[in-house]
């Protein structure tokens, strides 16, 4: 396990492909020890606070059981509790909270403001979603991926359908690229990662031997995949307006059994970062069942409960992979394990 104390965890591209590695080990074997009833705590007496300028469940919910399980404690900052950004500037509260806490966690719009958190704070920040990068979400991605295939990282072929254009995209192409997978994302042009995020993609995957595929046809980039990915078609904080056209243009895009069969492996696995929309069960989803007469939109209902489903495991994996976030950059050498 590499000694990554005191770094900060703001996008994929600051690592090494054997530091990421080492953080998803790391979660693998904490997550045994906790299974086990043998974890032993790293972080007691830390304090650690939570900025969430956007809701959250899975990603507030890791960081405070963790924190909890390594003996640490946790102050929450919801989008209106806090001066940050309405009378406090980035960099006066990343000097403030620098002074009381040993690590702060932030999502939010801006990749900008995660970084200036980390200038000024002086102590390791972490991304928990920026429009940009959602790293922590690969870290658990990573984990469930080991757990479901018996193929090291760089013969897995990973396939993401959707809004390619955001932090989930954006996060699998520079992931498998660093990690040396057959990466593939199958989306219309528009909905494609922007050309600096390729061009990163591809010189990373010139030193790790990944495969990078970019195609709008939905048969090409699943074709022989072990995995199949999706995301929400609209993100947090967009606005109502721009449903209709994505839901038109992603349309052909959505993870359905056909996709699944398309694949041509019968043990495929299908992933989703979630929250996802498979079905009426949220205020949202009615309101585009009233608006497009649709039940389901990114992902099938079907597929999501069906056996290639992993995404409960994915969900689980946030856990244990923040915690190895935690331990990694606060423990660092001084290591329980
Ligand atoms: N996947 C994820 O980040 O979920 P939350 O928005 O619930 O944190
Ligand atoms: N793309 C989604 C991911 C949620 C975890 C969003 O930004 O809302």
């Amino acid at each position: 396990v590499p000694d990554l104390t005191g770094r900060h965890f703001l996008k994929e591209l600051d690592f090494t492909a054997e530091e990421f590695r080492g953080l998803v080990d790391l979660a693998a074997r904490l997550k045994a020890a906790k299974k086990a009833g043998a974890e032993v705590q790293a972080l007691r007496g830390r304090n650690i606070a939570l900025i969430f300028e956007k809701t959250s469940t899975r990603t507030r919910c890791a960081f405070e059981v963790a924190a909890a399980d390594q003996g640490a404690s946790t102050t929450y900052l919801d989008p209106s509790g806090s001066q940050i950004g309405h009378k406090e500037s980035v960099r006066d509260t990343a000097r403030v909270l620098g002074r009381m806490f040993d690590a702060i966690e932030y999502r939010g719009d801006s990749q900008a403001t995660v970084e200036e958190l980390a200038r000024y704070a002086g102590v390791p920040v972490y991304n928990g979603l920026t429009d940009d990068w959602h790293p922590t979400q690969m870290l658990a991605d990573v984990l469930t991926v080991t757990e479901h295939t018996d193929k090291p990282l760089d013969r897995v072929a990973f396939a993401y359908l959707g809004d390619a254009r955001y932090n989930m995209g954006n996060s699998y192409l520079v992931t498998g690229a660093l990690l040396g997978m057959d990466l593939r994302v199958a989306a219309p042009r528009a909905y494609w990662p922007a050309d600096d995020v390729v061009t990163r993609a591809r010189k990373l995957a010139e030193g790790s031997g990944a495969r990078i595929t970019l195609t709008e046809d939905v048969a090409e980039g699943v074709a022989g995949a072990d995995f199949v990915a999706t995301d929400v078609w609209v993100s947090m904080g967009e606005p109502k307006e721009v449903w209709d056209e994505r839901i038109a243009a992603l349309r052909p895009y959505a993870v359905t059994m056909d996709v699944l069969r398309a694949t041509g492996n019968p043990a495929v696995r299908f992933l989703h970062c979630l929250p996802a929309f498979h079905d009426l069960g949220t205020a949202v989803g009615r309101e585009i069942h009233e608006r497009h007469g649709l039940t389901e939109l990114e992902v099938t209902d079907e597929v999501f409960e069906s056996a290639h489903s992993v995404v409960f495991d994915e969900a689980e994996n946030r856990l244990h992979t923040i915690k190895a976030l935690m331990v990694a950059t606060l423990a660092g050498a001084d290591l329980p394990l």
